[in-house]
């Protein structure tokens, strides 16, 4: 026998035991959950780690030695020397009885439907079921293709009644919306049916999570419906840069086009827990965009990354050289990496005056009750660390910043233009000292900078952020590496 220890306090934890392997589990703890720790996998639909528990698909049922009858794992808490076998014959029999029922009236129309390759209902036929059906009835039609919401377009007919996305709305997006959910089972017995009370379209700000914990396609997204097979995707692990809370995602592309699908939420229990905001759903299409600046620009000449990095050194140099970097202004917005921050401070010097460039007018307080914030950046606290003890100058959008006492000035401007509504008033400022500006951005703001050059979104680099929280969370897409475009730490090497 294996022993797991969970990472948890020890007084008073409780000793079970899961298809041979033991583990320790803090008091309240479920089947389920201690399952989970120890990677044994119960067949499940209507359990999900981020909602309270419903215990109505009856799927994951599993034997307790010394009860009459099985269990269902998910609303069975464990206790002191339990010990529970979850593949054993009674088991997979009550489990494939189960799969059988939810596949009684769930349509065969897998070849066409968008959640083909990421359906929970198709991965657990092929793990627990494999059984020969002795279903002899017509299935039940229901109405498919309804469009419920801004985001959301709704299939009845696939939905297996699991109930998570009327809890994800009484329990979860109630919290942002301040409002019961829209969403219901109306009808009993074969005509049970999930559906919106009547003129109560999902427009909140959180409706993408129903496509990610609809265990089938009965959910599915207008903005990804029918456009790539998911099994064409790549993913890597990311942080949105919509706003300060940075929650965890992973960004799926195309590998062999480089083009970019969608994000989904990663679990990250100490910050966004298992969802995301819309907002911060649709901060993919800026890296596919046909505005993407992706030269290297001096002047109005697209030239090498080689000649661009000569460019801005032999603009630099002079004052660094002749200890006057105090004539160089460097302007950072908040949505870089950390070691895009330290790595041009220590190109240009501590010396530079640094000015902090953020939008006019925000409402950094503001806050959605449930993830999203009104700091539209991503690593407003880790900039500020960097600059902790270092003179620098806040401004809300540049229009009050004099910058004719500068000789160079480095620019790195927002990667979400969005998020500055007065950019191109800014960008003007800029403009009347063209000549000494050195400007990183995502779009092309300017044709006669003194050099203008591309960057690498949060989808194509490593680095560093640091939330609201203070928590420091590092992601890693190097590996994309787009468009040719190279980090901005290569800049001076
Ligand atoms: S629509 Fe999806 S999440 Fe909602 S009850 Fe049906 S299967 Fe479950
Ligand atoms: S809450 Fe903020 S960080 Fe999270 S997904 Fe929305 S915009 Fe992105
Ligand atoms: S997962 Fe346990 S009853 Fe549905």
């Amino acid at each position: 026998m294996t022993t797991h220890q969970a990472a948890q306090p020890i007084e008073n934890l409780v000793s079970i035991t899961i298809d041979g392997l033991e583990i320790q589990v803090q008091p309240g703890t479920t089947v389920m959950e201690a399952a989970k720790q120890l990677r044994v996998k119960i067949p499940h639909f209507c359990w999900h780690p981020g909602l309270p528990i419903a215990g109505v698909c009856r799927f994951c049922m599993v034997q307790i030695q010394g009860m009459p009858r099985l269990q269902i794992a998910c609303n069975t808490v464990a206790t002191p020397g339990m010990v529970v076998t979850t593949a054993d014959e009674a088991s997979k029999t009550a489990q494939q009885n189960a799969l059988e029922f939810h596949l009684i009236n769930h349509p065969l129309d897998c070849p066409i439907c968008d959640q083909a390759g990421e359906c929970e209902l198709q991965n657990f036929y092929m793990g627990v079921g494999l059984y020969k059906s002795v279903m002899e009835q017509a299935k039940q039609l229901k109405p498919k293709a309804l469009d419920v919401g801004r985001e959301l377009v709704l299939d009845t007919e696939r939905c297996i009644l699991c109930s998570r996305c009327v809890r994800f709305e009484d329990h979860v997006a109630s919290k942002a919306t301040q409002k019961p959910g829209s969403l219901g089972i109306f009808n009993r017995g074969d005509h049970a049916e999930i559906g919106i009370f009547q003129n109560q379209k999902i427009e909140h700000n959180y409706s993408y999570n129903l496509v990610d914990i609809c265990p089938v396609g009965a959910f599915t997204s207008k903005d990804f419906r029918f456009k790539q097979r998911v099994w064409f995707l790549q993913e890597q692990d990311s942080i949105c840069p919509g706003c300060s809370t940075g929650c965890s995602v992973s960004v799926h592309f195309q590998p062999n086009t480089k083009k970019f699908y969608r994000l989904k939420p990663k679990e990250n229990i100490q910050n966004n827990g298992f969802w995301m905001c819309d907002t911060g759903r649709h901060l993919y299409t800026h890296i596919d965009s046909s505005k993407r600046n992706t030269e290297y620009w001096v002047g109005n000449t697209p030239v090498a990354f080689a000649q661009a990095n000569n460019a801005v050194m032999s603009l630099v140099q002079p004052y660094i050289q002749t200890n006057q970097t105090n004539k160089i202004a460097v302007v950072f917005t908040p949505q870089y990496s950390n070691e895009e921050y330290q790595h041009i401070l220590g190109l240009v010097g501590k010396a530079a005056s640094i000015f902090v460039w953020r939008p006019a007018q925000e409402t950094v307080e503001w806050f959605d009750g449930l993830l999203e914030r009104g700091d539209r950046h991503a690593n407003t606290q880790g900039l500020l660390g960097i600059l902790n003890g270092m003179p620098y100058t806040t401004v809300q959008g540049l229009e009050t910043t004099n910058f004719e006492q500068f000789e160079a000035i480095l620019v790195l401007g927002p990667e979400i233009q969005d998020s500055y509504p007065g950019l191109s008033s800014d960008i003007a400022v800029l403009e009347k000292q063209a000549g000494k500006v050195v400007y990183w951005g995502c779009e092309k703001t300017s044709t006669n900078f003194y050099a203008h050059y591309p960057i690498l979104t949060f989808a194509e680099k490593d680095g560093t952020v640091v939330n609201y929280q203070g928590i420091a969370q590092q992601w890693h897409c190097g590996t994309v590496l787009y468009r040719q475009i190279q980090p901005i730490q290569n800049f001076g090497v």
